[in-house]
């Protein structure tokens, strides 16, 4: 299971506020479980891992297979929720070159449009032996109008009628809330495949329903044991939740205590976009009424040399939440050279995983030292159950989290202010 080590954030905090704090956060807990929160009609996420829906796995997991076999390209075209647990898992999980299976794309998470032409030229363009490329799209947006996505869509759905005429149907997948939006009106015009979002889980907290379980099973990644890994994750913590109930009152305690900054930090590569999940599981959950600490991602050894020198000795306004991997996922060792002519062999035989562990070491060193409180949040290994695991983790602590501040953590109202702005200058 997740292992979350706070000990180097603790000794930050005047004990009585952390008892205060551990009390809002078991109350927080029995909000959660008593269904009597605010947004508590959003709790989906947690049912269904009570009565998982094997046959929706098995669907999509053999719609995946086809795709995997005949797709050169997937393109999950999504924003927010719609796609960033998908991304997360995927790249997590895949490899950095030569992967097998179709090249997976993003689209529909912003409007540049030179990022969208060059997409959009790249799917026109034939293969090398002159036959069109074999494209799926899967477009994701539970609302069905959200702009930057449905944009996107319009876009790249006229390249796939252009390609496959009347096959192109077979080319679309739609993944929306059961009724309503344009989304749902296109998908009973054109015959498009449909998943659906079930209404009572919102975005941010979809990554197990079809939202992120059909590209992640694109991907190649076994999603029942993704889904199971979660599915265990809840059956623990509904046992004993102790170690999430004090990493909320840690995280309630260093809020009060006037810290705004969270730094989710990794010392791997392949869990920046896992970061870029949990900033928006967060962020958008806690970051209302003036209250929240907001989520920032970090890679080391990276951003060590971007941000490192903010985060030892600039303002004293950040906790810092390293995410871990216990066990090695690469074998990778310094070579030995004969003449030792850059100063490495000191190196030779040593593992960049035991390397890139004492650089981690003496991060957290370095930072605790620095004044900066510490949590470290380690799964067993770099699989697809571990990062199910994970999944529940964050959303567990999330809800638990916010409930202990006070807020509504399943809606997002401040999100429709840009949108409203935005389309008055559009004149909609
Ligand atoms: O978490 C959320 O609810 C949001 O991030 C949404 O996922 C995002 O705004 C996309 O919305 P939709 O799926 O309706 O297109």
């Amino acid at each position: 299971m997740v292992d979350c080590n706070i000990e180097n954030a603790r000794t930050f905090i005047d004990e009585d506020e952390f008892q205060n704090s551990r009390t809002k956060a078991e109350q927080a807990l029995q909000q959660l479980k008593s269904r009597t929160g605010p947004g508590s009609e959003w709790l989906g996420w947690r049912d269904i891992l009570v009565d998982p829906n094997d046959a929706e796995l098995e669907q999509i997991s053999s719609l995946a297979a086809r795709i995997r076999d005949e797709a050169d390209i997937f393109v999950v075209c999504g924003i927010g929720g719609s796609y960033l647990g998908a991304k997360a898992i995927i790249e997590a999980l895949s490899p950095h070159f030569n992967g097998k299976g179709p090249e997976i794309l993003y689209a529909g998470h912003h409007m540049g449009g030179h990022y969208l032409e060059q997409l959009l030229d790249y799917l026109k363009a034939p293969k090398e032996d002159g036959t069109p490329k074999n494209i799926y799209l899967n477009v994701i947006s539970k609302s069905g109008s959200t702009l930057e996505t449905a944009l996107s869509f319009r876009m790249i759905r006229e390249v796939l009628e252009d390609l496959y005429s009347e096959e192109a149907k077979e080319h679309i997948i739609c993944t929306t809330g059961e009724e309503g939006g344009i989304l749902n009106e296109l998908i009973k015009e054109k015959g498009y495949q449909k998943f659906i979002i079930p209404d009572d889980v919102g975005g941010r907290y979809s990554v197990l329903t079809p939202v992120g379980l059909v590209p992640i099973a694109v991907a190649g990644v076994d999603i029942r044991t993704l889904f199971y890994g979660a599915v265990s994750a809840f059956n623990t913590y509904e046992e004993d939740a102790e170690s999430i109930l004090d990493y909320a009152a840690l995280r309630h305690a260093v809020h009060k205590s006037g810290k705004t900054i969270d730094v989710f930090a990794t010392f791997e590569p392949e869990l920046t976009s896992l970061g870029g999940w949990i900033q928006q599981l967060l962020g958008e959950s806690e970051g209302k009424e003036g209250k929240g600490i907001f989520p920032t991602v970090a890679t080391y050894s990276t951003d060590l040399h971007s941000l490192g020198q903010f985060i030892q000795q600039g303002k004293r306004s950040l906790m810092e939440t390293f995410i871990i991997v216990e066990k090695p996922f690469s074998n990778l060792k310094v070579n030995q050279l004969p003449k030792d002519n850059d100063n490495l062999n000191y190196l030779s035989g040593k593992s960049f995983h035991e390397i890139n562990t004492k650089a981690r070491e003496g991060t957290i060193e370095a930072h605790v030292e620095g004044n900066v409180p510490v949590v470290q949040i380690s799964i067993k290994a770099l699989n697809a159950e571990s990062l199910g695991n994970l999944i529940y983790f964050f959303e567990l602590l999330t809800g638990i989290f916010v409930y202990s501040l006070g807020v509504n953590p399943f809606n997002q109202p401040g999100v429709e202010d840009y949108k409203k702005a935005m389309y008055r200058l559009l004149g909609k």
